[in-house]
């Protein structure tokens, strides 16, 4: 394998290092190129620019691979709790028993949020979407933790702040779903494990036992896990890009909450369901819909189909499609939305102009029907996946303020009016 890359411009050849993965994903390191050639890439959208290195997770698009830290995601979303998948994002090894024990005390400590923030709760208007609330929460904690400002205070201080977030984003959550409804708000449980506890603070009313059904826990686990991380997206490259300026830990990942909330990214899951009822109440009619999606005059995609990388499968769709099966069998829900979106993956996945461009079912086709089996309501899909990639973001985080990469600044190529005269507004 070429150990350089030779590029030719106006007359010269350069030489470029190019660098091997382990995975043994190749990349020609452009670092240098402007100074050598004055030429900068041109990449919108990123589509082919590897931002940066990194040890987190490992995704081929094109044979439908994800790995954590080296660990298949089916294996995890089949074996794993979802708070050993975030101790293994976050510190590169899965914890043993010692280690898991005090992670989930620590954890435990901080599930509570300072009272004075219910009172930012109030302030939203009651049909409040619950993303636009965490995100604003999230960027609040800073303001109540100013040791958190410097990220690169000491280990232990950045460790706190990172048990702070992971254990309060529940919290803040279920808060923004019960600030929706305005019902009572209700306090962590310590005893209940994380999934569990947030159920719990999402369901429960101060009125009447709740009883959280170990199926719904089960499969909210596996959704948050098959979330966890997902490399440089664009809320996790937003999250990286904020924080590469040497903010805080907190408003890198508000940052990253409202990259997530975009319909053509973490959005998607609410808009599927959407657009699974509007098809079922326009009376089924599959076809219709197809046409509409490959109509270039008319503005509707099909929701949850297509990613920037996978162009096989998404290997996060295949175990959600059968994770949703199990759950409506074992709820025993039967819900038509189901067989429309059956329909709709058959007669998209035979037609050639979803074939052509590689258009497959991504991980948000079927997540909102499983959310919805468990009772949760639509506004807050996009916020049941904050939560499962939260130790994605955390970890890229970390591994980018470790290393010490610089602020990211991409270039741009100007293609505006050049030199012009300032003529006085009487004169114009
Ligand atoms: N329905 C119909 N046509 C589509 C769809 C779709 N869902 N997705 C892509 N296409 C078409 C485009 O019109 C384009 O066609 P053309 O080549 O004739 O112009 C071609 O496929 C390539 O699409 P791009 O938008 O260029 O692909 P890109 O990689 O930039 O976008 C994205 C990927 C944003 C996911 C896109 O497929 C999409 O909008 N999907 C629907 C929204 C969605 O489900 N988002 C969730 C993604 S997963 C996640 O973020 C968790």
């Amino acid at each position: 394998m070429s150990e350089t890359a030779k590029i030719e411009l106006d007359g010269k050849i350069y030489e470029l290092p190019v660098f091997v993965g382990t995975e043994n994903e190749k990349a020609i390191d452009i670092s240098k190129l402007r100074d050598l050639t004055g030429y900068v890439t041109l990449d919108t959208g990123y589509k082919n620019t590897g931002a940066t290195k990194s040890a987190i997770t490992f995704l081929d698009g094109e044979e439908g691979i994800l790995h954590y830290r080296g660990y298949s995601i089916e294996q995890l979303a089949e074996k794993a709790a979802f708070i050993e998948v975030a101790y293994l994002l976050i510190y590169g090894n899965l914890p043993n028993k010692e280690e898991l024990h005090a992670f989930r005390q620590s954890i435990c400590k901080h599930t509570l949020v300072h009272e004075d923030m219910k009172q930012f709760f109030e302030a939203y208007p009651s049909k409040a979407h619950p993303m636009g609330v965490l995100s604003s929460m999230v960027a609040s904690l800073a303001t109540f933790y100013p040791e958190s400002l410097d990220p690169n205070r000491s280990p232990e201080a950045k460790n706190l702040t990172i048990h702070r977030l992971l254990a309060k984003l529940p919290t803040l959550a279920a808060w923004s779903y019960k600030n929706l409804t305005r019902h009572p708000f209700m306090y962590p449980r310590n005893e209940y494990d994380y999934c569990k506890n947030f159920l719990y603070m999402m369901f429960a009313m101060p009125t009447e036992e709740y009883q959280v059904d170990p199926v719904v826990v089960d499969a909210f686990n596996k959704l948050l896990i098959l979330h966890a991380d997902h490399e440089q997206n664009c809320s996790t490259s937003t999250v990286r890009i904020v924080g590469s300026s040497n903010a805080n830990l907190y408003s890198s990942v508000s940052a990253g909450i409202s990259a997530l909330w975009g319909p053509l990214h973490g959005g998607a899951n609410q808009e599927v369901i959407e657009m699974l009822e509007r098809i079922h109440a326009d009376g089924g009619n599959v076809d219709k819909w197809v046409a509409k999606a490959k109509d270039k005059e008319d503005p509707f995609r099909l929701m949850g189909f297509g990613h920037r990388v996978y162009k096989n499968f998404d290997p996060r769709a295949k175990i959600i499609k059968k994770a949703c099966d199990d759950i409506l069998d074992k709820l025993g829900v039967n819900d038509p939305l189901l067989d429309i979106a059956k329909k709709l993956e058959k007669v998209a996945l035979e037609d050639e102009y979803f074939k052509a461009r590689n258009l497959y079912p991504n991980v948000d086709f079927y997540s909102g029907i499983i959310y919805k089996a468990l009772g949760i309501p639509t506004e807050m899909f996009t916020v049941m996946f904050a939560i499962g990639r939260l130790p994605g973001w955390i970890a890229q985080w970390k591994e980018m303020t470790e290393n010490k990469e610089p602020i990211g600044r991409p270039r741009q190529i100007y293609t505006g009016q050049t030199n012009r005269q300032y003529v006085p507004v009487e004169e114009r």
